[in-house]
């Protein structure tokens, strides 16, 4: 990081280092026992692992996976997506979401956003549905996204899904831990899939994902699928193409270790969230929580007008405070996507979202001197 322009302290966007403080000793008390008993690949970890996740969040099944976009990529492939098949997407996501749909050669659709939530709006997916068909595409599949730690509006999607008999796959990367009218994210539609990048509220050392299922059969054609594909009973003979997909040992020892403060951490995520909207809903577009929704809070990200976002990142960098920008340009948007269909009327929002976000440090050790630097410094910017 670059030093700020005054002597103060440069903040970090997600403190990591926070968190070894309290959990480094217990982490590298696990990786040593990995290193001891050296089954690297499927250790005890992972099946410990995945039990926990599953009871976490509710689902009858957590396979655990390499990233959160194999964890995306293996359910599609598990379903047989292929040439021909629509998948829709929001084009306001990472771009993970429609990468897999594409790599298996089938079509992203794109569908807007909702203004409020930044989730995925269910009139704009029923216009992407039927702009897929108009194309002659088959919609096989919807990836709703939760946002920036933000369950979509799953009823309205479940009702859209049915009715057009599509699955859904919940790309939940940025919010496991999140819940929708009581239920944990990982129990909607066909399959959820969530990723384990440090920076994620529950991230590991390295790259990692899971998968949640209530379906045993596609729970077991992914446990083949992580592992080339191969048989149950009898692991040289390859039944179906797959990858080399699973989760290393060492990251299921350290999720093991995080996943016991997870709720803790969650708390403090959302009394920190509390705390800046409380502060800054006078000075920009602060989001708000739906009732019934509960976020865990990956990004806090407000909105400002368009003219003055390179303005406020300019002063926060001066004052040594960092800030992102999920994200500045929407799918549709994009080289790789520009040319995939997206749902009539155009996607406004996410055109509107790119030009006025801007996210700031969010973490679960945000102590309230930091915060309050930070929201000093934001008030004191977006006032002048
Ligand atoms: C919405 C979304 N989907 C998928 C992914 C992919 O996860 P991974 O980086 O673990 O492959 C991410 C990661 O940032 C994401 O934010």
């Amino acid at each position: 990081m670059t030093e700020p322009a005054n002597d103060a302290k440069p903040i970090p966007f997600v403190d990591l280092a926070a968190q070894r403080r309290r959990l480094g000793a217990a982490i590298d008390a696990a990786l040593a026992r990995v290193t001891e008993h050296c089954q690297f690949i499927l250790g005890p970890e992972v099946r410990a692992l995945e039990a926990e996740l599953a009871r976490f969040c509710g689902a009858r099944h957590a396979v655990s996976c390499a990233s959160g976009t194999d964890a995306l990529v293996l359910v599609l492939m598990a379903k047989g997506i292929g040439p021909g098949d629509a998948v829709i997407c929001p084009s306001f996501t990472f771009c993970a979401t429609a990468e897999v749909v594409a790599l298996l050669g089938a079509t992203p659709v794109f569908a807007d956003v909702d203004e409020a939530t930044f989730n995925i709006d269910p009139g704009s997916l029923e216009r992407a549905i039927a702009k897929a068909r108009r194309l002659g595409l088959k919609p096989k599949a919807v990836i709703p996204v939760d946002l920036f730690g933000l369950p979509a509006d799953h009823d309205a999607i479940a009702a859209i899904a049915a009715a057009e008999s599509i699955f859904i796959l919940d790309d939940a990367a940025q919010s496991f831990g999140a819940t929708y009218h009581g239920r944990p994210l990982g129990t909607f539609g066909l399959a959820t899939s969530t990723s384990f990048f440090p920076a994620k509220p529950l991230g590991c050392y390295g790259d990692g994902g899971a998968i949640f299922t209530d379906d045993d059969d596609l729970a077991a054609l992914l446990v083949s699928l992580r592992v080339h594909g191969q048989n149950a009973a009898d692991k040289y003979d390859n039944v179906r193409v797959g990858l080399t997909g699973r989760l290393d040992t060492m990251q299921a020892a350290v999720l093991l270790e995080k996943l016991k403060i997870f709720p803790d951490e969650i708390g403090a995520r959302n009394a920190a969230a509390e705390r800046y909207g409380n502060a800054l809903g006078n000075v920009a577009g602060v989001p708000r929580v739906p009732e019934g929704h509960t976020s865990v809070w990956a990004q806090y990200t407000i909105r400002v007008e368009p003219g003055r976002r390179a303005a406020l990142v300019a002063a926060l960098k001066d004052d040594g405070i960092p800030t992102a920008i999920y994200y500045p340009k929407p799918l549709h948007r994009q080289t790789a996507y520009e040319r995939c269909p997206y749902a009539e009327g155009g996607l406004p929002v996410s055109d509107r979202l790119a030009e006025e976000v801007i996210s700031l440090p969010m973490h679960a050790y945000l102590d309230e001197p930091t915060q309050d630097r930070i929201i000093d410094a934001v008030q004191r910017a977006l006032s002048r």
